[in-house]
């Protein structure tokens, strides 16, 4: 795929992905529908209350000028993408009071038929209660340190969402899971993990494997800390580029 579409369609799926997280929890709402993107709720978590999508040099002024016709949260998010087109965006986030938090890299696999693993297992998590069970292992794994309340907000965002949550081997005996989120020519992939009692043994390779061959014939995107650039480069990633997570508080 052609860099700026594959930049392009990252952002969408980015934006795909905390839309609907955030669609579910109470008092979240978009406050401005794109170019920006703003989406504010209540509190916590990040993606209920985020700007991102600045293609112009005043794009993030009239983010600014939305905010002031709200109540605003403590702490706002921006996420900036290599698709944004604002002149040094950065500055800008800077000088408007944000600071970076954490820079993650975007990585794809170009679609490729990779062959069924006969002793591997997974299962889609579509009954409500089976969601809630997915969206809290997964929440366990991420956002263990944080706070009861946001802990709460994201397991129901994710379980309330329309995202494929699977859990491997099977719900009842989860020791991995992970979450697709599909968007116009391309999967997503996020919230991959595996229980610490369970980690080295190949379950994470084999579950990025299987989310290649769900999402065949479109490729699959993943944001990740640099340290496991070269885990997903072996299993058949290339970087292609950042999301950069900015945050002011009030
Ligand atoms: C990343 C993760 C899913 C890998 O699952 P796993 O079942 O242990 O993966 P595998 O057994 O297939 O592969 C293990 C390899 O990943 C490497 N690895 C795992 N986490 C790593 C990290 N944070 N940094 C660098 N390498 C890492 C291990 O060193 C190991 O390498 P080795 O095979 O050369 O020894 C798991 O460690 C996990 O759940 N981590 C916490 C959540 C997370 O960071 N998810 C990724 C979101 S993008």
């Amino acid at each position: 795929m052609e860099h700026s579409l594959l930049t392009e369609c990252t952002r969408a799926n980015i934006a795909a992905a905390y839309l609907e997280l955030a669609r579910p929890i109470e008092g979240v709402r978009v406050v401005r529908p794109g170019h920006p993107l703003v989406v504010m709720g209540p509190g916590q978590p990040s993606f209920a209350n985020f700007l991102m999508e600045f293609d112009d040099a005043e794009a993030l002024d009239r983010a600014e000028a939305t905010l002031r016709t709200i109540e605003v949260p403590a702490t706002i998010w921006a996420f900036h993408t290599d698709a944004d087109r604002a002149p040094d965006l950065p500055g800008q986030l800077r000088d408007h009071g944000f600071r970076r938090m954490s820079r993650l890299l975007c990585m794809v696999a170009e679609p490729e038929a990779t062959p069924t693993e006969s002793d591997f297992t997974w299962e889609q998590a579509t009954r409500p209660v089976d969601r809630d069970t997915v969206a809290g292992f997964m929440v366990r794994q991420f956002f263990g340190h944080t706070n009861r309340h946001a802990q709460a907000g994201i397991q129901h965002g994710t379980s309330r969402s329309v995202h494929a949550l699977f859990a491997a081997p099977s719900i009842a005996r989860m020791t991995g899971g992970v979450m697709i989120v599909r968007s116009p020519g391309m999967a997503g992939l996020y919230c991959l993990c595996v229980h610490p009692d369970h980690q080295g043994k190949g379950l994470g390779g084999r579950l990025v494997q299987a989310v290649r061959r769900e999402a065949h014939p479109d490729p699959v995107m993943l944001q990740c800390d640099s340290t496991l650039e070269r885990w997903y480069q072996a299993l058949g990633f290339r970087t292609f580029g950042h999301v950069d997570a900015y945050c002011r508080d009030r």
